[in-house]
């Protein structure tokens, strides 16, 4: 009898890929946590409705790339090819728009496209995402942006690059087809014949061809980002500004396109040049029309979503999560025991970081410990009434009644 494999464009995954990927997980546990993301997790099947409306009946992911198949009262089914559509469905669903706006989520979870299957190109694939519902604010994009930039270098993604654009609305959009479609016909000697046979189809693709030819009239083309206008300028121009004072490097790609019909405004995709072909490691943008096309009320949002598979590509080895360490204490004489113990309970109930020395360090011992440790603070406890507390990164030393220790450190954290 042959031997049954995995289906084809699936992978088992083996528990030294398991261990790079719970790596994977505390980063963004961590730096989607920290900027107030709850996890969210929907059904791995959904109605295939959902992705025709909210994905586009046009895309390729709906016309070519689902798995869909009808359950036994005859409603047509779909394993989700993507997340965003999911976290808007079970947002209407739940009443969200009733809780202080904007919801941040985010979810790690399986996809399914039929895909032709390669090199980081997979049929059943994981990926990272995160969305914010109900804030319409280039701050909210910018943020965003920032976020996927920090989990890359986290994880330590090597050949990062991050292309940025702006679609604008779809009335912009639509008029800039037709412009460009002009351009396009009344140029047709200059174009590859591919790129002709495809002007009706999707015109934009003109800018991707790769012959000299189609190249040299495509430099003439007009591009989407100069046909922006009003709000949709404004608001491009301050997403730039945000990201350019975090010194976050980017490309502008007036030729970027998305595969999903649901984008306004910003969009972005962040690739690896380690990958070769399937370069894109994660991607996203605004979709503020997405939640009346879903038949809810209109309501600004904004994401992305990046492959896992592909930032394990391009970082194999992500090194660990730092635990911060918020407080070390230091024992620095016989009776310093009980009170220590009692000092880390409390920082650790009031959700600080906190140590304790437990290995009987000498005192020389111990203030190195909680150096290596990276403690953001130490406090050293010795018979005296009151505790010296030390800012390891100012260098400067405090002496403090023992209950003010914690709220010190929550006072100086913030200020931090
Ligand atoms: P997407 O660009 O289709 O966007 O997918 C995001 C990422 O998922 C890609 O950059 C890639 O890393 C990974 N990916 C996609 N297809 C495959 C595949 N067949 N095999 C392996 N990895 C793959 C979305 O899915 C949007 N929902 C992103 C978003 C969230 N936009 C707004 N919010």
């Amino acid at each position: 009898m042959s031997m049954i494999q995995a289906p084809r464009g699936t992978f088992d995954v083996l528990p030294p890929d398991a261990a790079r990927r719970a790596v994977l997980q505390s980063h963004a546990e961590r730096i989607l946590g920290a900027a107030g993301y709850r996890r969210i997790e929907t059904p791995t099947f959904e109605s295939t409705e959902l992705f025709a409306r909210g994905v586009g009946e046009a895309t390729d992911i709906v016309q070519k790339e689902m798995y869909s198949f009808d359950d036994d009262g005859g409603r047509s089914l779909t394993l989700r090819p993507e997340g965003t559509a999911p976290v808007c469905r079970a947002y209407l669903e739940h009443g969200m728009h009733k809780l202080p706006q904007p919801v941040k989520l985010w979810y790690l979870s399986s996809f399914f496209r039929t895909e032709a299957p390669q090199r980081g190109r997979y049929r059943q694939f994981w990926q990272v995402g995160a969305e914010a519902i109900g804030a319409a604010t280039p701050e909210t994009d910018a943020e965003l942006i920032m976020l996927l930039a920090e989990l890359l270098q986290a994880l330590g993604a090597k050949g990062i690059r991050l292309r940025l654009s702006s679609l604008g609305t779809p009335e912009t959009r639509a008029a800039y087809r037709d412009e460009l479609t002009s351009f396009l016909r009344a140029h047709e000697d200059g174009l590859a014949p591919e790129v002709v046979a495809r002007i009706d189809l999707n015109p934009m693709r003109a800018f991707d061809a790769g012959d000299a030819t189609t190249r040299e009239t495509m430099r003439d083309a007009p591009t989407l980002l100069e046909r922006l206008a009003g709000e949709d300028v404004e608001h491009f121009t301050r997403v730039r500004e945000l990201l350019d004072d975090q010194d976050l490097a980017y490309e502008l790609d007036p030729t970027l396109v998305r595969g999903l019909d649901y984008y306004t405004r910003t969009v972005y995709e962040f690739t690896s040049d380690t990958l070769g072909a399937q370069s894109g490691v994660g991607g996203g943008g605004r979709y503020d029309g997405l939640m009346e096309q879903l038949g809810g009320p209109a309501t600004p949002a904004s994401g992305w979503a990046a492959g896992i598979e592909r930032i394990l590509l391009a970082a194999p080895d992500p090194p660990i999560a730092p635990q911060p360490v918020d407080l070390f204490v230091v024992l620095a004489g016989p009776g310093a025991g009980r009170p220590g113990f009692g000092l880390v309970q409390a920082a650790r109930r009031a959700g600080l970081g906190a140590q304790l020395e437990l290995a009987g360090r000498s005192l020389k011992g111990q203030l190195r410990q909680g150096d290596r440790l990276g403690a953001r603070y130490v406090a050293i406890i010795g018979d005296e009434p009151l505790i010296s507390l030390k800012d390891m990164e100012s260098g400067e030393q405090i002496e403090v009644e023992p209950q003010t220790v914690v709220p010190t450190i929550l006072r100086g954290s913030r200020l931090a």
